[in-house]
């Protein structure tokens, strides 16, 4: 059977762009593959985080997996940093990627900014990690939002690199002519990128100073109506056709949001709405967003009150990942090379 894998960082706060970009797809993979979705914590780390708040946030994550509906008995849910075999193969793989390949990261270039001597070098390395994580399961599926493209394409890249490199060590131990596959990203869907509610150029995301620019996924129905009803749009009614939603990011998104919601197409959405004013449209988008987002953000605050749960979910998927991550490490190190018991 293919394996799915993807990871999401428990740093501030899960909002609808983690959701409808990734984590919706979780859960319909679900019946498909066999899964494992992981609590990155070991790349939060890449930017300093307060301890306390780094462990809630882990077990924050947890909880909006459970809540939203995968299932942690019949997949694997385990946090990073409990599966060792993670950093173990990350070293080797940053001895494959070439600097030239991390240098073309559009997103380190964006977070490391202009001070560029004081990030961490973790933060740099992130992508051969996440390559790492990927790769120890031999995973063919991976789910993500698009700002997560350009390091899928360099762990398909660092796959190959492997293959290639030690290509005659894989063929003498047997392993054929490829030890990693190339993973697949799925990307699919009208939220594949969620913006900020306040601009239309901006990435929804857990960093903006501003709450208004997002919808957290434990914000109770006033908050989700007043962020969406004063979200920025233009003053136009909506338009009838996609084509029209073009040049109108604030409208586009908005419109995106509502399909991947509600399981429609933008063009569905614009055969009920389009022609219509945005107030009605925005009221209608309340009331989808809180009857989908209400029960989950109160089953996370549930199940956040029972640590002991989460942990035991994070301890058992922990123990269940590291055997299949081991399988391949032990397999890494005879083509690498390394001498083991
Ligand atoms: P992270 O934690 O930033 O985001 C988790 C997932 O949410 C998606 N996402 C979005 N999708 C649509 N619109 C948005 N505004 C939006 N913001 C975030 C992300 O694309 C991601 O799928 N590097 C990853 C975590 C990671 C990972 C991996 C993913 C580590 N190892 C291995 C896949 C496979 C990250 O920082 O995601």
């Amino acid at each position: 059977k293919e394996r799915v894998f993807s990871g999401v960082q428990p740093t501030g706060n899960l909002h609808l762009g983690n959701y409808l970009g990734a984590i919706t797809k979780f859960v319909a993979l679900q019946d498909n593959y066999d899964c494992i979705y992981c609590v990155v914590d070991m790349h939060a780390i890449t930017v300093w985080q307060e301890p306390r708040e780094l462990a809630h946030a882990t077990r924050e994550v947890t909880a909006a997996f459970i809540a939203c509906g995968i299932d942690p008995k019949k997949h694997i849910v385990f946090n990073q940093s409990q599966v060792a075999e993670h950093a173990e193969l990350a070293w080797v793989f940053n001895c494959v990627a070439r600097l030239g390949w991390l240098n073309r990261m559009t997103q380190f270039k964006e977070k490391a900014g202009k001070d560029r001597e004081n990030v961490s070098v973790g933060l740099y390395a992130y992508p051969n990690l996440m390559a790492a994580d990927i790769l120890v399961y031999r995973a063919t599926h991976v789910p993500v939002g698009e700002d997560q493209k350009q390091h899928l394409e360099l762990a398909r890249d660092i796959a190959q690199k492997f293959n290639n490199d030690y290509g005659a060590s894989i063929q003498n131990h047997g392993y054929g002519d490829m030890f990693f596959p190339q993973p697949e990203p799925i990307i699919q869907g009208p939220a594949t990128r969620v913006m900020s509610l306040r601009d239309g150029a901006k990435k929804m995301s857990k960093s903006d100073a501003s709450d208004y620019s997002r919808i957290n996924l434990t914000d109770d129905a006033d908050a989700i109506a007043q962020k969406i009803r004063k979200a920025k749009t233009d003053p136009e009614p909506l338009p009838s056709e996609e084509k029209g939603l073009e040049p109108r990011p604030e409208a586009d998104n908005l419109v995106g949001i509502y399909a991947a919601l509600s399981d429609k197409t933008k063009a569905q959405v614009l055969g009920e709405f389009g022609g219509g004013q945005f107030s009605t449209f925005k009221s209608a988008l309340v009331d989808l967003a809180v009857a989908k987002l209400g029960p989950i953000g109160a089953e996370m605050k549930k199940l956040v009150q029972d640590p002991v749960y989460i942990d035991s979910v994070l301890a058992e998927g922990s123990d269940r990942a590291r055997v299949i991550a081991a399988d391949t490490m032990k397999a890494v190190k005879d083509i690498v090379g390394f001498v083991r018991r």
